[in-house]
C-alpha cells in the first residue's frame, strides 16, 4: 500500500504543527538545539522525566496550540548521519496522532556530518517507522499523522537526501507489503503481475517463464519444488540498462540479483509442525527485496546494469508433490538428491543463479530467508552474509553500514563440502542434522555461481519481526533493500578474490 504521508522542506515551521527538538548530551546535561524558539522546559523538569538526551529518547510536552517532542540525540562527538534514522523513528512514533509535524532536528548535527546522508536517513526513519499494514482490518487503527516538514537550513544537500530517503522508504514499503499479504493472495502469479508492473513503470525488459517454460528451459529445482502444488510456479527476469553517455556499446559493469521467493513454506514431504509454518509467508522476502529495489530503479538511475532474477513458488505437500530421495537436475546440469523437501530455497535458488552466471555478471547478490540455523546463529537483527569474494564483501559491508542494515560474515569452508556428498547424485540438499546449517547451504549454493564474485545473504531471522521497534513496525522488514539500494548506486567490479 503506498504510504500516505507526504514530506516537505522548509524555512519555518507551520503552525499548528507539532514541533521535532533535537537535545544533544553535553557533558554538563541536556543541550537543547539552538535556533528553536519557545522551548520552555528547564533543566530540573528533563531531570525529574529521567530524560538524558541518549539517542533514540523522546519526551512530548504538550502545548495550547501546538506540542513539543524532544529528541535525544546522544553526544555531539557520536552524532553520525545513520543516527538520523532512529531520530526519525522515534520522531514519527511519538507524532502518531499528531497531524502535521515539523523539525529542524538535522541543524543540530556538527558540521562534520554529510547533511545530505543525515536528510536520507532521517526521511527514511520518519517514513520506515509510519508504516502500517492494514488492508485486512475491518476496523483500521488511523494515523493522524499526513504531513511532515523538514524545517531549516534546508539547501540543496538536504533536499536531495530527502528525495532519496523518500525513494528508499517505497521500496522498502513494497516488499513489506508483499511479504506481509496473506499467502493465498500473494501468489506466484500475483507476483509476477507485481513484476510486470513494476516492469511497465521503470522501463525495463521483462521476461516471465511460467511451469511450461520452466520446465522446458530445466529449471530442474524450481520446477519440482513446485508440484506439490495447485499455484503455477514463476521465473521472473527484470534487467535495468543505465542511459549509456558512450553510446550503446560502451560498456558497463553488471551486478545480478537473485531473490527466493517461496510465497508459502510448508515444507513440503518434509512437512514443518504447525508454530514453525506460522511465520512461512515471509519465505519470499528475498524476492521481495529484489522486487522492491527493482520497482525504484528508475528513480535511483545507478551507473551499472542491473539484472533480477526471482524464483518464485510455494512449497507444498500436494499429491504430485517431489519426494525424498528424488534426483532433480539443475540448468547448470548439475543433479541433487532430495533429502529434505523443507531445503527447498537452495532447490530453486540453484536455477536462479545458474542462469545468472549465463549474463555474465562482473558480480551476484542472492537473498533468501534460507536456513532456521541463521536465526540460532544471528538472531532476528542481524542477516548473514557469505561470499567467496573479499574484496566484494567489503564493498557490500560498507554499504549496508552506510544503509543502517547488519550484516555478519561467516565462512564457507570448503572441508564441509563433502558433507553435501550423495551416494547416487553429484551432491545432497542437506549436509548433517543441527551442524553449520547455513554455511552447508551456503556451500550448496557455491556450486552454482560458476567461480563469479558472489555474495549470499540470508535474511532468514531479520525478515520478519513480532515487535515495533527502531524504524521497523511489525511484520515484514524489508530487510536488505536499503543496503541493496546504496550497494547498487556504488558498484564497481570486485575482483574474483
Ligand atoms: N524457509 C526456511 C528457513 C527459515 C526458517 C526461514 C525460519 C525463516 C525462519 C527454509 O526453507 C527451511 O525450511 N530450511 C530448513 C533447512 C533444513 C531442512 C536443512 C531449516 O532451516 O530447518
Ligand atoms: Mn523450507
Ligand atoms: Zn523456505
Amino acid at each position: 500500500m503506498p504510504l500516505t504521508l507526504t514530506i516537505e522542506t522548509a524555512k519555518d515551521s507551520p503552525s499548528g504543527a507539532a514541533v521535532g527538538i533535537g537535545v544533544l548530551a553535553g557533558p554538563k546535561g541536556p543541550v537543547i538545539q539552538t535556533g528553536v524558539s519557545g522551548v520552555n522546559v528547564g533543566a530540573k523538569v528533563l531531570a525529574a522525566r529521567g530524560f538524558e538526551a541518549k539517542l533514540g529518547q523522546t519526551l512530548v510536552i504538550p502545548g495550547r496550540s501546538s506540542s513539543q517532542i524532544l529528541v535525544g540525540l546522544g553526544p555531539a562527538a557520536e552524532l553520525s548521519a545513520s543516527a538520523f534514522r532512529t531520530v526519525g523513528a522515534v520522531l514519527a512514533r511519538a507524532a502518531f496522532g499528531e497531524a502535521v509535524l515539523a523539525t529542524s532536528v538535522l541543524d543540530a548535527a556538527p558540521v562534520r556530518v554529510d547533511r545530505s546522508a543525515a536528510a536520507q536517513a532521517l526521511v527514511e526513519g520518519l517514513l520506515l517507522a509510519s508504516y502500517t499494514f492494514t488492508p485486512y482490518k475491518s476496523k483500521a487503527p488511523v494515523r493522524a499523522l499526513t504531513k511532515i516538514v523538514i524545517t531549516g537550513k534546508v539547501g540543496r544537500n538536504v533536499n536531495s537526501g530527502v528525495v532519496q530517503g523518500q525513494i528508499v522508504a517505497d521500496a522498502v514499503a513494497l516488499n513489506r507489503d508483499l511479504v506481509n499479504e496473506p499467502p493465498m493472495t500473494l501468489t506466484p502469479t500475483r507476483m509476477a503481475d507485481v513484476a510486470v508492473e513494476i516492469g511497465e513503470r521503470n522501463e525495463l525488459f521483462v521476461t516471465i517463464w511460467d511451469e511450461h517454460d520452466i520446465k522446458r528451459e530445466r529449471l530442474g529445482g524450481l520446477h519440482m519444488v513446485s508440484l506439490g502444488s495447485t499455484e503455477p510456479p514463476r521465473l521472473i527476469r527484470l534487467e535495468y540498462r543505465p542511459p549509456s553517455p558512450g553510446g550503446a556499446k560502451s560498456k558497463v559493469p553488471t551486478l545480478a540479483l537473485v531473490g527466493k521467493g517461496i510465497t508459502f513454506d510448508s515444507g513440503g514431504m518434509s512437512l514443518k509442525p504447525s508454530a514453525s509454518m506460522l511465520t512461512m509467508k515471509n519465505d519470499m522476502s528475498g524476492a521481495g527485496a529484489v522486487l522492491g529495489v527493482m520497482s525504484v530503479i528508475s528513480r535511483i538511475q545507478p551507473a551499472c546494469r542491473v539484472i533480477a532474477y526471482c524464483c518464485v513458488t510455494e512449497n507444498m505437500p500436494g499429491p504430485a508433490a517431489y519426494k525424498l530421495l528424488d534426483v532433480l537436475t539443475a540448468r547448470n546440469g548439475k543433479t541433487v538428491e532430495v533429502h529434505n523437501t523443507d531445503a527447498e530455497g537452495r532447490l530453486v535458488l540453484m536455477d536462479g543463479l545458474s542462469l545468472a552466471v549465463e549474463d555474465k555478471p562482473d558480480a551476484i547478490i542472492d537473498l533468501a530467508t534460507l536456513t532456521g540455523a541463521q536465526v540460532v546463529a544471528l538472531g532476528s537483527e542481524i542477516g548473514a552474509l557469505m561470499s567467496n569474494s573479499a574484496s566484494f564483501r567489503t564493498q557490500f559491508l560498507d554499504a549496508a553500514e552506510r544503509a543502517g542494515e547488519d550484516f555478519w560474515h561467516l565462512p564457507l569452508p570448503k572441508k564441509y563440502r563433502r558433507h553435501l556428498d550423495s551416494a547416487v547424485a553429484d551432491m545432497k540438499n542437506i549436509g548433517l542434522p543441527g551442524e553449520a546449517g547455513s554455511l552447508i547451504a551456503g556451500l550448496f549454493l557455491e556450486e552454482f555461481v560458476g567461480g563469479r564474485p558472489w555474495i549470499h545473504l540470508d535474511i532468514a531471522g531479520p525478515a520478519f519481526t513480532s515487535a515495533d521497534e527502531g524504524v521497523i513496525t511489525k511484520g515484514g522488514t524489508g530487510v536488505g533493500v536499503r543496503s541493496l539500494i546504496e550497494a547498487i548506486m556504488h558498484f564497481t567490479p570486485p575482483s574474483s578474490k
